[in-house]
């Protein structure tokens, strides 16, 4: 039986199209490209850049392609202007994700590990879902599949209609650069860059138009309270004020789903607690969906939803 709870949910209504030919679409295969670069070890199906476990790509090459292009002018790309910004319609019956019988194996020394031994979830429209488990239990596995990071050796993930366990690689990609944010316990941002241009370089990537940037990305440093910080760089940052700043670059392009992988470990109580009431506040204005993992207790007195994972199952579904 699949357990979870139902918070407020209501049919996202349909993401306004994007233009595929602005100037940001060029920047993104350019900073794509050198995110990619030297970071094919280790792989499953998936590249390391995109493996949670693995860290984000800051290359030298994308920020100063970021920072050559800073001066650029204006596209003429006709922006879709509400499509950041509009007020979603959920259907309240309906999850954005299911996970169903999911198992993964790795093959290590010639020999089979079993990691996840049979997943059953799902998660609905604006809830905040935690899993939690050891070291080693498969958390992060799991959220590789939800993200589309990776696939099953078996069972069913669907996300918006999206059948994860059966699409290819760029079918994935797609899906996830639109609708899907990630978060990193290392907060992963481009070092050179100010808070600013860490969030414009996610709506880049997103081939969000030009003319939109400004506004949204003021808007989500100002979700994340760091409307008067917008100038500084990472190390100009306290960690907790830098994993606010990967939060408005993960929510820039108004995903359905965000996804974070020990978003507070780095962080002390305190700033792990700004860091939740970041996400209830987001989760409300955004009307985002967020699955994170966690060892810490107390941050999980915030969830609507703990599931826990013991030896590759959930134990409390
Ligand atoms: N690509 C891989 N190849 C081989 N083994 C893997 C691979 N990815 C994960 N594993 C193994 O799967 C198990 C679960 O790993 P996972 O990273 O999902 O754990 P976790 O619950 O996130 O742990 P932690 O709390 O330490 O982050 C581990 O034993 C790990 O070594
Ligand atoms: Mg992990």
């Amino acid at each position: 039986m699949m357990g979870w709870l139902r918070s407020k949910s209501i049919t996202r209504s349909t993401a306004a199209k994007r233009d595929p030919d602005s100037k940001a679409q060029v920047s993104t295969e350019v900073i794509s490209e050198s995110e990619t670069d030297g970071m094919k070890q280790n792989q499953s199906k998936v590249s390391e850049q995109d493996d949670l476990r693995g860290s984000l790509g800051e290359t030298e090459a994308a920020e100063s392609s970021m920072l050559i292009d800073k001066n650029a002018s204006e596209t003429s790309a006709s922006s879709s202007g509400d499509s950041l910004f509009a007020p979603r319609q959920f259907d309240e019956t309906k999850p954005l994700l299911t996970v169903t019988g999911v198992e993964r194996s790795f093959s290590v020394g010639g020999r089979q590990l079993d990691v996840l031994k049979g997943i059953d979830m799902a998660l609905f429209p604006m809830q905040l879902v935690m899993l939690k488990g050891r070291s080693g239990s498969g958390k992060t596995t799991l959220l590789n599949m939800i993200g589309g990071l990776d696939q099953p050796n078996k069972g069913e993930i669907i996300f918006m209609g999206h059948p994860f366990h059966q699409s290819g690689d760029d079918q994935r990609t797609l899906v996830r650069r639109k609708e899907i944010g990630f978060i990193f316990q290392s907060f992963a941002l481009m070092p050179l860059l100010s808070a600013w241009e860490n969030v414009e370089l996610a709506l880049r990537m997103a081939n969000v138009p030009r003319s939109e940037w400004k506004k949204r990305t003021a808007h989500c440093l100002d979700l994340v309270g760091l409307g008067k910080r917008m100038h500084h760089r990472p190390f100009e940052l306290s960690g907790g004020e830098q994993q606010r700043v990967a939060i408005a670059k993960a929510i820039a392009h108004r995903p359905s789903l965000l996804l974070a992988d020990e978003p507070t470990a780095e962080l002390d109580s305190q700033m792990g607690a700004q860091v939740m009431a970041v996400f209830r506040d987001i989760i409300q204005t955004e009307q985002v969906t967020i699955c994170m993992t966690t060892h810490d207790p107390t941050i999980m007195e915030v969830a609507d939803h703990v599931f826990e994972m013991v030896d590759g199952k959930f134990i409390n579904t």
